[in-house]
């Protein structure tokens, strides 16, 4: 629950100071020329063709936008190229024995990728698919932790023009099942099972169960991670991964033709419904514009050894682990496990020992490394860091602070970057070697990029004042529509703000934030009915469904409660059915049936019997209300309630009276 020293969000900018960008980072950085923003501005929207050339195209294309059919908007009309040419094949004769990939496992053991041997595990994972049916559009779920075979197969993929749509490993069967149902999806790539803080985890079954809640026929490939830690049997309709490469050592699978526009990935995620959202990204805009951000926030050069430590099975991991580093010729760093394992030093002794130059990471991990102390850090040398990022949800000042003073040793810019599933790459954040950077503030949007705060009309707030983030121009990366659903792609994310009369389009994320006099913007969170915790994004109302599924339960309320170190954890107040006791067994149930249904990332921090929850007169309930429970808070107007004397019952047993 919140700290007592910890600033509550609103309040952040209250004690905001400000850091210049290190002499010693301006004078090596990707940009330094502030003088971009002004020339993104007044050249809109033809400077996205410098993220377009950091490409190499098959054919150029004949516009950059075209805007016919708002808000479907096309980025490079007419362009041809392949994503996986881009991260391989033109990076061979300038740097085919440079490393692509250097993997670490959580036992310790290392793989390292050279650009050659990624080139020729990808060419051989992509004749396999092509052998066992794959054909260009059919859509490729993976199932995979953090193991070297899970870019393989993005790529092999993207090689071959199949769509991939990456499940986190983390979530449950019946998410997988869920994810391919949606996509129809006939084949599946998963691995036997992964290295958990020293266990061998099986992951095979997970993913059986899964299959088993599949509508339609499947092809499943398993990666062997384990050997003989772990043995796995193979059905009727599965392969053995590393038997399907052999058999196609050497071959050479020339890079599908894709028109700029032609669909890359779908990567679901949750929002205000119960059923996740399949986000549709294409392979022109969204290649380009992961590789100009890499350039010029990540400052990503081809010497560096670039390590995000997010896991791919998330937008951050496809967009900044693969995609962007990829396409730029670097080395991207992979780990597979916990970071306190086998000790809580494991990042510091990775970066120490790679030297790494770039660390991108959640606010999240940097506040547990912040309780576990500063010793850890101390006992690396970790002066090979050049700069350090963050993502995923608000960072406040004294995390900021911590990250920048012990890991950054104060010669590193922090990046503070601002975005989502949806928009492919990051929209604010401050420019590394441009930008002076205010904790706790992501910074202005980048050029070229029109983010603003509004209020509930649409129009801009003053500084200091709270409103609503909005995208007020499109850019190469953003998502094109929700899978075979255009009409929830209108009303999720266009229909808030726009004014198709007036052929207005306003793309709105769905964020609350502040803006101050130098246009810099603090992000509040999340304004619909998704809790972000430790940077991953549930909706309440999967979470709800997930609780109410389980027998005896009447009705279920599910709310983000402040957490000092996940950022926010989930609050579950639960109704029982008559003839249902309260009490342990029932608590159990109710997190199996959560982590059934989604996974361990929504187990309920805590859950609260009661006989009502608070609501208003027409019914609704009131979740705000619940929030200010979970964190203690005082609490808003109970006035408009219908039942207000439930308050102070649920105030009492989350108090544990
Ligand atoms: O609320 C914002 C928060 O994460 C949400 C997007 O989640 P997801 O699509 O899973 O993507 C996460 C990785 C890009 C946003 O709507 N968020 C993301 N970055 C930040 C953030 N909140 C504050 N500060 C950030 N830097």
């Amino acid at each position: 629950m919140s700290d007592p020293d910890e600033p509550q969000l609103e309040a952040r900018l209250v004690e905001q100071e400000a850091f210049e960008p290190p002499e010693s980072f301006v004078e090596q950085a990707n940009l330094t020329d502030p003088g971009i923003y002004d020339e993104f501005e007044e050249n809109w929207p033809e400077c996205w063709e410098a993220a377009a050339e950091l490409l190499e195209w098959e054919s150029d294309w004949d516009e950059v936008l075209v805007d016919d059919d708002e808000p479907f908007y096309e980025w490079f009309v007419g362009g041809e190229l392949n994503a996986s040419y881009n991260c391989l094949d033109r990076h061979l004769d300038d740097r085919g024995d440079e490393l692509a990939i250097l993997w670490e496992g959580e036992p310790g053991e290392t793989r390292e990728f050279t650009y050659a041997d990624l080139h020729r595990e990808v060419n051989e994972f992509a004749a396999a698919l092509r052998e066992i049916g794959v054909e260009e559009d059919d859509v490729v779920t993976m199932y995979m932790p953090m193991i070297p075979e899970l870019p393989v197969a993005m790529l092999a993929c993207a090689r071959i023009g199949a769509p991939h749509s990456v499940v986190f490993a983390g979530f449950s069967a019946d998410a997988l099942a869920t994810r391919m149902n949606s996509s129809d999806s006939e084949y599946l790539v998963t691995c036997d099972g992964y290295y958990r803080r020293g266990d061998a985890l099986d992951h095979l079954s997970k993913a059986n169960d899964g299959l088993g809640g599949v509508d339609h026929d499947t092809t499943t490939v398993v990666v062997d991670r384990l050997g003989d830690d772990l043995d796995h049997d193979l059905a009727d309709g599965q392969h053995d991964y590393h038997e399907l490469v052999e058999a196609q050592e050497g071959a050479e699978v020339e890079p599908v033709t894709r028109d700029a526009e032609d669909m890359l990935f779908l990567m679901y995620t949750s929002g205000t419904t119960g059923q996740p959202k399949g986000v549709k990204h294409t392979t022109g805009g969204y290649l380009s514009y992961v590789s100009w951000t890499s350039q010029a926030v990540l400052d990503v050069k081809p010497d560096d050894t670039y390590w995000c430590a997010a896991d791919i099975g998330w937008i951050t991991g496809h967009s900044y682990i693969v995609y962007g580093p990829l396409a730029l010729g670097t080395t991207s760093v992979m780990y597979e496990g916990t970071p306190d394992y086998p000790d809580k030093d494991r990042l510091w002794e990775i970066v120490d020992s790679y030297d790494v130059t770039q660390l991108y990471t959640a606010p999240t991990a940097i506040r547990a490394f912040m309780k576990w102390g500063a010793e850890y850090p101390g006992r690396h040398d970790l002066s090979s860091l050049r700069l350090l990022g963050t993502v995923g949800e608000p960072i406040n000042p004294r995390a900021w602070k911590w990250y920048y003073t012990h890991i950054g040793g104060e010669e590193c810019p922090i990046v503070d970057t601002w975005w989502q599933t949806e928009t492919g790459g990051m929209m604010i954040t401050t420019l590394p070697g441009i930008g002076t950077m205010k904790p706790g503030s992501a910074g202005p949007p980048l050029p070229g990029i029109d983010a603003r705060v509004v209020d509930a009309e649409g129009e801009e707030v003053a500084a200091g004042e709270a409103g609503y983030v909005t995208v007020n121009r499109p850019w190469p990366g953003m998502l094109r529509t929700l899978y075979r659903n255009d009409e929830r792609f209108i009303s999720e994310y266009w229909e808030a703000y726009s004014d198709p009369e007036a052929d207005e389009w306003v793309y709105f994320p769905e964020d609350g934030a502040k803006i101050d006099g130098d246009g810099y913007i603090t992000i509040l969170g999340r304004v619909d009915d998704v809790i972000n915790v430790s940077g991953h994004r549930l909706g309440t109302m999967e979470i709800e469904s997930a609780i109410v599924g389980v027998e005896g339960v009447a009705e279920a309320a599910a709310v983000g409660g402040d957490h000092d170190i996940k950022g926010e954890a989930v609050y579950a107040y639960v109704i029982l059915e008559e003839g249902y006791e309260e009490g342990e067994e029932m608590h159990e149930r109710i997190i199996e049936g959560v982590e059934d249904a989604i996974g361990p990332i929504a187990r309920p921090e805590e859950v609260i019997f009661t006989p009502e929850l608070p609501k208003t007169r027409s019914g609704k309930i009131m979740r705000r209300l619940l929030v200010d429970i979970a964190n203690d808070d005082e609490l808003g107007n109970t006035s408009t309630l219908r039942n207000p004397e439930v308050v102070e019952d649920i105030q009492r047993k989350v108090a544990g009276d």
